[in-house]
């Protein structure tokens, strides 16, 4: 492979630790946990995992620890970092007992179930440091939930004499994780199980995980992108650039990128739900910001989107709901052949209020609403085109205002859709370090027999150096929400508080964004090297949480 520039620079980057696994490690427990909400049923379901203590990981003697094999799963969509996790995770088992050995499932859980794998070496693993994607052993979305997956695992594992597995995902995956680490604890299977958290999306934080690896490298190039599109807009102004951010449900993308780049107006679907408003109301909001810049003769700007704002907007989250229970496993449906059988089946089986809503949407919309969900159950937010939508609705509104005299601009707008461009970048220092972190952890976590943990590395807005590592009891996240039609445990989602530091700093700064004096940043590209504040920054969500934007 032919390598950039970059790349062999790269290559010798040393990734920053926390001081405290520099050396020999203790592991010391905290206070016992119980779940987030729905106690009784999670404990129920998690007998040998439900309650286990908060871990820390301190300096301490160095220890002698009994050779360990691993495998590695890369479980859903790519994010930048997780070539670094693994690195992590292989010079930790080295270190901690040189006859380790680590091998890599290949394309996602499945890899496990079909017994494909390649060890990973040093020659490997050395290839990837400190590069993006996941192509070192290939990623999936496979579910696992069945026990005969389990056992199937069970079997590969007894073939390589792998006692633990390690796998690096969203909060899904992470579900499945703890899913597995009951089954074999229940089994004694002797198979113990450990996560990383995983994803672009920052959806999956809480009090002990800071933020999912990924969403600095994956923010950054996204608000890179949209500071490119701003210079452009107020070079040219002539466009409105509607720019639609991947996230899913969860809009902590489209925050980050607008505290980065400050938009004119940036849509938080949180805040929708929270408001219960129409798709109309959020086409309002749109149009008055651009009827108002217009009058000041400034016809340009631009507008973030997060991509799961169609499920918050009360009367399409129904519509979502209802689609969700009835294409659920529904062969019938499948079997149609052309879009418009389909489109009068689902028309035929939705509540009266949903079918409105359902007929009222531009037929391509309603048509991906409808589209397969993904093995979780979600409906795939991403092929939903919000962002034309929008457009479409706001270029009638205007129009009908321009009849009226109420509008004295010119509308031309331009969609764009960022996910893609993220999702396997050259991590940043910081995703360098995290996920190089996150990986050492996980194998001392492993080294020291824990099973149904995840690993967690948290004062993040310090310098690495005091990061502090540990692991957290996945039970400790999960909740009961309805998938497929059925209430099942699952790792609760964290969605942008409007409460939150980041949401309010959106919101105090907002209004000046919009108005007729230009605000937009220009971030510019990720930096590898050179200034520290140039270099080294966090995203300005951790910052903001932290009490530490200057
Ligand atoms: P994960 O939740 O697996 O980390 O995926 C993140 C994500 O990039 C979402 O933002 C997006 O909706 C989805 O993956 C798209 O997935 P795919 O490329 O498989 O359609």
């Amino acid at each position: 492979m032919k390598k950039s520039a970059l790349q062999i620079a790269r290559a010798s980057y040393q990734p920053k630790l926390p001081a405290s696994l520099k050396g020999g490690v203790v592991l010391t427990e905290g206070a016992f946990t119980q779940s987030v909400a729905d106690q009784d049923a999670i404990k129920e379901l998690f007998p040998n995992t439900y309650g286990m203590p908060i871990v820390k990981l301190e300096s301490g003697a160095v220890k002698s620890y009994p050779t360990v094999n691993v495998g590695v799963i890369l479980s859903g969509g790519q994010a930048p970092g997780g070539h670094n996790v693994i690195a992590g995770l292989f010079d930790g088992l080295k270190k901690l007992n040189p006859n380790n050995k680590l091998y890599g499932f290949l394309g996602g859980p499945s890899g496990l179930i079909d017994h494909k794998y390649i060890e990973l070496t040093a020659d490997v693993v050395d290839e990837y440091r400190n590069t993006g994607g996941f192509d070192i052993i290939g990623s999936g979305r496979t579910k696992l939930e069945e026990p005969a997956q389990f056992d199937s695992g069970i079997e590969i594992c007894k073939q390589l004499g792998v006692n633990a597995i390690v796998v690096i995902g969203g909060d899904d995956s992470n579900t499945n994780a703890c899913v597995l680490a009951e089954y074999y604890s229940q089994k004694n299977a002797g198979i113990q199980v450990i996560g990383c958290p995983k994803t672009i999306d920052g959806d999956l934080k809480n009090e002990m995980i800071e933020t999912s690896f990924g969403f600095d490298t994956a923010c950054k190039v996204y608000s890179e992108l949209i500071g490119n599109i701003q210079r452009d807009a107020n070079s040219a102004k002539k466009y409105y650039h509607f720019i639609r951010l991947m996230g899913r449900s969860a809009s902590h993308i489209t925050l980050e990128c607008a505290l980065q780049s400050q938009p004119n107006i940036c849509i938080v679907s949180e805040e929708v739900e929270a408001n219960n408003m129409t798709l109309n109301d959020v086409v309002e909001d749109i149009v008055k910001v651009i009827v108002d810049r217009a009058n000041y003769g400034l016809n340009f700007g631009t507008i973030l989107i997060p991509e799961g704002l169609i499920e918050f907007i009360p009367a399409m989250k129904k519509l979502i709901a209802e689609l969700n229970d009835l294409l659920a496993h529904n062969d019938e449906f499948n079997a149609l052949n052309t879009e418009d059988e389909k489109r009068q089946y689902v028309k035929g089986k939705l509540s009266a209020d949903s079918r409105e809503v359902y007929r009222s949407l531009p037929k391509g919309i309603a048509r991906q609403l409808t589209l397969d969900r993904d093995p979780h159950g979600n409906v795939q937010v991403s092929l939903v085109e919000t962002e034309k939508l929008l457009i479409e609705m706001v270029a009638k509104r205007l129009a009908t205002m321009k009849g009226e005299g109420s509008y004295v601009g010119k509308f031309s707008a331009i969609n764009h859709f960022f996910g893609y461009e993220g999702r396997c970048a050259i991590p940043s220092n910081f995703d360098a370090d995290y996920c190089y972190s996150l990986g050492y952890t996980a194998s001392v976590l492993i080294s020291e027999g824990k099973t149904g943990y995840m690993s967690s590395v948290r004062n993040l807005t310090a310098p690495a150096d005091q990061w502090i590592a540990g692991g957290v009891p996945i039970t400790m996240m999960m909740n009961m929400e309805r998938r497929h039609g059925s209430l099942k445990p699952v790792i609760q989602k964290a969605l942008v508080r409007l409460d939150g530091e980041p949401f309010k700093y959106f919101a105090a700064h907002r209004a000046s964004w919009a108005d007729a004096d230009t605000s937009f940043i220009y971030p510019g590209p990720i930096q590898y090297y050179g200034p520290t504040e140039v270099c080294d920054q966090p995203t300005k969500t951790l910052q903001l949480e932290h009490h530490k934007l200057i």
